[in-house]
């Protein structure tokens, strides 16, 4: 009964006649567990049966359907554990819960013939689970990838539009209530993780493997990159990247550089936006908001209506909940990050003498690595210059090892700051 409940309570009674249109029936929501009865709320609770113990809720004979707005995988696991073996069929926006327990939770579903909806767990308001589990049916998806944190996203526009401190942003997107309970889940890309890991398998039909994606946030970021990314033609976004190779999955979150004039590269401020790639019908983009109390309604109240509908279908004809037959689910590999191949900028600061570039040139070319582009800033001072280079795809195993050699020139000072780069071209 918290900022996503409470829009659903005011969204579900707003369009009550209409859902009754749609679903067949009424949704009706007679119970709802909250830590403080008394706390002041975004809805009108008349008619609901507030309580502060919610097993009494999932274990509630009246009840056919929880709703799971808590968050986390701790309490939120327990009960909804427990309303699958009462028989209840649950709807969840909990993105944390699915990626690290979704096996099990589907599974424990399955046996009890009901079902876990979690349209709302990925990109809010964005039907994309529905889009690329049913939509997107007869593709072999090939690729996805997706701005599926609004808080980083914000963070990263307002470096960008208005030279501001991160930590004001991040203050801002708290005040606003789109940042996670612990907000280093967004800005560290754990949130986005959780997200992704629950795209990839439903659009590439594998288990949920959230331990095996790689992840890297954003607060190493700096304005000067954001800047340089610019002046090349590029803007820096968090984005989280799902791609099916021969060898394996590449499932991975990271700050991207992608061309400026890609749609995905103008997606701004708390907005959310999922590209896939799919072989029958191309790439195509989803777009909205990716949390806030409506918006995450938006999703939770189209599960409720799914589920409602379903309610007499037999449950082994329903929409699998991983879209692939649970018996049909591929165990094709997670790619370590070394085996992915990328695009890369690099930032680094070197000594302004002759010969410098000519050494990092020549790392770079022995490890087969070709350079796309190269801009030099004079140094201002007695500071050294700043090199920034943007690199042709190269295995990361290859990148890590010229990136370690450049380190150790005499003429290189401090660390290479690396940005991968994604072109997302329709092939
Ligand atoms: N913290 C998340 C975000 C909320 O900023 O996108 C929606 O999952």
């Amino acid at each position: 009964m918290g900022i996503v409940g409470g829009g659903t309570v005011n969204v579900l009674k707003r369009n009550a006649e209409e859902i009754v249109r749609r679903a067949g029936r009424g949704v009706v929501i007679t119970h709802a567990a909250t830590r403080d009865i008394n706390k002041e709320r975004i809805c009108d609770t008349t008619g609901i049966t507030l309580t502060t113990d919610p097993q009494a809720v999932v274990s509630d004979p009246e009840v056919q359907i929880i709703v799971e707005l808590i968050g986390g995988d701790g309490l939120a696991r327990e009960l909804v554990l427990a309303a699958i073996a009462n028989g209840k069929h649950v709807v969840t926006a909990n993105k944390a819960l699915i990626a690290k327990h979704g096996n099990e939770i589907f599974a424990r579903a399955q046996e009890k013939g009901v079902m876990v909806a979690f349209e709302a767990a990925v990109a809010g308001g964005i039907p994309i689970i529905k889009a690329v589990r049913e939509g997107l049916a007869a593709n072999r998806v090939e690729w996805l990838a997706g701005i599926i944190n609004g808080t980083g996203n914000f963070i990263l526009t307002e470096m960008r539009d208005n030279g501001s401190d991160f930590a004001d942003v991040l203050a801002e997107a708290q005040r606003l209530g789109y940042a996670e309970a612990d907000p280093t889940f967004d800005v560290e890309g754990i949130d986005a993780a959780h997200k992704l890991t629950i795209l990839a398998s439903i659009a590439f039909g594998i288990p949920l493997q959230f331990e095996a994606c790689f992840t890297e946030g954003i607060t190493r970021i700096t304005r000067e990159d954001v800047n340089y990314a610019e002046e090349l033609g590029y803007r820096i976004k968090h984005l989280g990247m799902a791609r099916r190779t021969d060898k394996g999955v590449e499932l991975r979150v990271h700050p991207t550089l992608i061309p400026e004039r890609r749609l995905i590269a103008n997606v701004d401020g708390v907005m959310n936006a999922v590209l896939v790639k799919g072989d029958a019908v191309g790439p195509t983009l989803y777009y909205g908001a990716g949390a806030g109390a409506e918006p995450t309604a938006s999703a939770v109240v189209a599960d409720l209506v799914d589920v409602t509908r379903t309610l007499t279908v037999d449950p082994e004809n329903r929409v699998p909940h991983l879209a692939f037959q649970p018996d049909a689910l591929s165990d094709l590999p997670i790619l370590p990050m070394a085996a992915v191949e990328t695009a890369y900028y690099l930032r680094m600061q070197a000594a302004d003498k002759p010969g410098v570039l000519a050494d990092v040139t020549r790392i770079l070319g022995d490890a087969g690595i070709s350079i796309e582009a190269i801009l030099q800033k004079e140094p201002v001072g007695d500071s050294d210059a700043t090199i920034i280079m943007l690199t042709h795809r190269v295995l990361e195993g290859q990148m890590d090892q010229a990136i370690a050699a450049i380190e150790a020139l005499d003429s290189i000072s401090g660390e290479i700051m690396r940005i991968r780069l994604e072109t997302l071209d329709a092939d």
